[in-house]
């Protein structure tokens, strides 16, 4: 495919738990040919360790400090050039000091699910430390939509397959 990309390339998917960033934003990086970076994995793989347990042991003000240093980092090597693609956890986007660097270095798009879809599919796995207790889950979508919804772009994803959810962001304007 010939891109004629005028604007910075780093796309960002950000929203809430469940809403299928990082499966889209593997398949989008695929489709375009450009790197892919799961912001979680990332962290992981700096701190040695899972993101539960990091919540575990040293508690999730220390989890958003290496989530912040993490997402520094990648973006300042993406400022070198090469296109890609981060999915970043469901909370990244919504402290101020991320949502700056991420006004300043790449195109931020909300996966945007409804709060019943989103329980439906991280209530069936148990890894996330946010996603125990449903009347918790649904208090913390709500305070943080605000947040998302000062992404560049918003894409209803609810319904939408994976692969559907590549397709609308290839439509959008930015290519
Ligand atoms: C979090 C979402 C998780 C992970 C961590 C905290 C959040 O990522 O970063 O458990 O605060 O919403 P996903 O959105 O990929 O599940």
């Amino acid at each position: 495919m010939h891109l004629k990309l005028k604007i910075a390339p780093v796309l960002v998917l950000v929203g809430f738990m469940g809403s299928g960033k990082s499966t889209a934003g593997r398949l989008l990086a695929e489709r375009l040919g450009w790197s892919f970076l799961d912001l979680d994995e990332e962290i992981e793989r700096r701190a040695g360790k899972a993101v539960t347990q990091i919540f575990e042991q040293e508690g999730e003000s220390r989890f958003r400090q290496l989530e912040h240093e993490a997402l520094v980092e990648q973006l300042q090597l993406s400022r070198n050039g090469r296109p890609r693609v981060l999915a970043v956890g469901g909370g990244a986007f919504v402290e101020a000091r991320n949502q700056q660097q991420l006004e300043m270095g790449g195109i931020s798009i909300w996966l945007d699910c409804p709060v019943e879809t989103l329980w439906e599919r991280v209530s069936r796995e148990s890894h996330r430390p946010l996603a125990q207790r449903r009347e918790d889950f649904e208090r913390l979508y709500r305070e943080r939509l605000p947040h998302y919804q000062r992404a560049d772009f918003t894409l209803p994803a609810g319904a939408a397959e994976p692969l559907e959810v590549v397709e609308a962001i290839l439509k959008l304007p930015l290519f």
